[in-house]
């Protein structure tokens, strides 16, 4: 099964490449390991990044009432809701450190789904922000970069010590 790559471990800020239509069917068995160890780590949701692997592949499964797993490739943030808010956001590659992070509400998001079918839909509600954190991480961005100062500030310690013992991950 993948490990999850922890902060400090560079693949974490490299932008993922797009994944050619034509090769989708290819990557499904990266999905469904994805998904393996996604549910393994009680995450909900996991980029390709944080397995160590640089293209825009996304799995998502909120466990909400009426939501099914996803897979999202390829995908582009069309816009954004003005209104934001503010909620206590985790990820499996910040073992044990959490944070209000502000973000949009909704978004409409273009995507491809595992089958290369392309999709253009709106999001809103713990699906909306958990595909932005997830985005995020194929961009090379982590939720530490979306914290207040005075978060960041407060959990240094933490986060320094992460780094320290997960830079030198092969
Ligand atoms: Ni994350």
């Amino acid at each position: 099964m993948y490990t999850i790559r922890i902060y400090g471990d560079p693949v974490l800020r490299v932008k993922g490449m797009k994944v050619p239509v034509e090769k989708i069917p290819e990557i499904k068995d990266i999905a469904e390991e994805m998904f393996r160890a996604m549910y393994a780590y009680e995450g909900i949701g996991l980029a390709a990044q944080q397995v160590g692997i640089t293209e825009q592949i996304v799995v998502i499964d909120t466990h909400e009432e009426g939501s099914s797993p996803m897979v999202i490739i390829n995908p582009d943030i069309l816009a954004y809701s003005e209104e934001e808010s503010s909620y206590e956001e985790g990820c499996l590659s910040f073992p044990d450190i959490r944070a209000d992070i502000r973000r949009p509400v909704a978004i409409k998001l273009s995507y491809y789904d595992i089958h290369g079918n392309e999709h253009t839909e709106e999001f809103d509600g713990l699906l909306a922000r958990v595909l932005q954190h997830e985005i995020d991480h194929i961009n090379g961005t982590l939720f530490i970069d979306r914290m207040s100062p005075v978060s960041r500030m407060l959990l240094k310690k933490k986060l320094n010590k992460l780094k320290e013992s997960h830079g030198d991950t092969p």
